[in-house]
């Protein structure tokens, strides 16, 4: 079994009502706190989140950013609305593809992809696409789980992920292996959350300083 943005969109509708109330509060937010704090977006610049799903990262873009989101869910993207207007923090939200940005190259200071590189249908293309859209010297932060690079994932990882991709997220990826096609580099590598298993992880263009 693959994840295709047909079951994502009926796997994320499904998971919308209880996103925030459950995963968000109960397990994922002190690794969203974290991406957030090694992003550390600037009061000007332009911030892209890839799967921007509930919204839950938008209250913790500090005052002074702008911030585009964009998910392929409507029903997501419903909840992240209703987190809106946020104070001094103008933020657009798009429904669409991270495989095929419907975004103009070089536009963005930084992106966040939290959560994401794990659920779309190719990892590697929603990388590339979102190395596309930041301007030169621009960064990405990562905050995701990945089967460690250079290991195959065991029997046990790959009968869970059976059932985690029922639920929309495939955890038997290698962040090596999305990173390999693209023209970037890993700039910062931190455990998260489950001893590990979850990564907060910054990127940056190959050719930026
Ligand atoms: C696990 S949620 C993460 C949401 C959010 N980034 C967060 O940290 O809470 C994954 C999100 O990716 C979205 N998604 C799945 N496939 C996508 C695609 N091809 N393009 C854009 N978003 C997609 C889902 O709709 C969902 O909102």
């Amino acid at each position: 079994m693959k994840l295709t943005n047909r079951w994502n969109r009926i796997a994320y509708r499904l998971w919308s009502p209880v996103y925030d109330g459950l995963f968000d509060r109960f397990f994922a937010a002190p690794g969203r706190r974290r991406s957030m704090a090694v992003l550390n977006p600037q009061p000007g610049e332009r911030v892209l989140l890839v799967g921007v799903g509930t919204g839950a990262d938008l209250p913790l873009l500090p005052a002074g950013v702008t911030a585009v989101g964009l998910d392929l869910s409507p029903a997501m993207l419903a909840r992240a609305r209703a987190k809106l207007p946020l104070p001094e923090r103008p933020v657009t939200l798009l429904q669409g593809d991270a495989g095929v940005l419907p975004l103009g190259s070089e536009t963005f200071d930084a992106a966040l992809l939290n959560l994401v590189l794990s659920v779309v249908p190719d990892g590697a293309a929603c990388l590339r696409e979102t190395l596309r859209t930041l301007k030169p010297g621009g960064r990405i932060v990562v905050f995701d789980k990945f089967t460690p690079d250079g290991a195959r994932p065991g029997a046990g990882r790959r009968l869970i992920n059976l059932v985690t991709m029922f639920f929309g997220t495939d955890i038997t990826r290698r962040l090596g292996d999305i990173v390999a096609g693209s023209p970037c580099r890993i700039v910062h590598d931190e455990p998260s959350l489950l001893r590990g298993t979850y990564r907060v992880v910054e990127i940056r263009p190959a050719n930026s300083e």
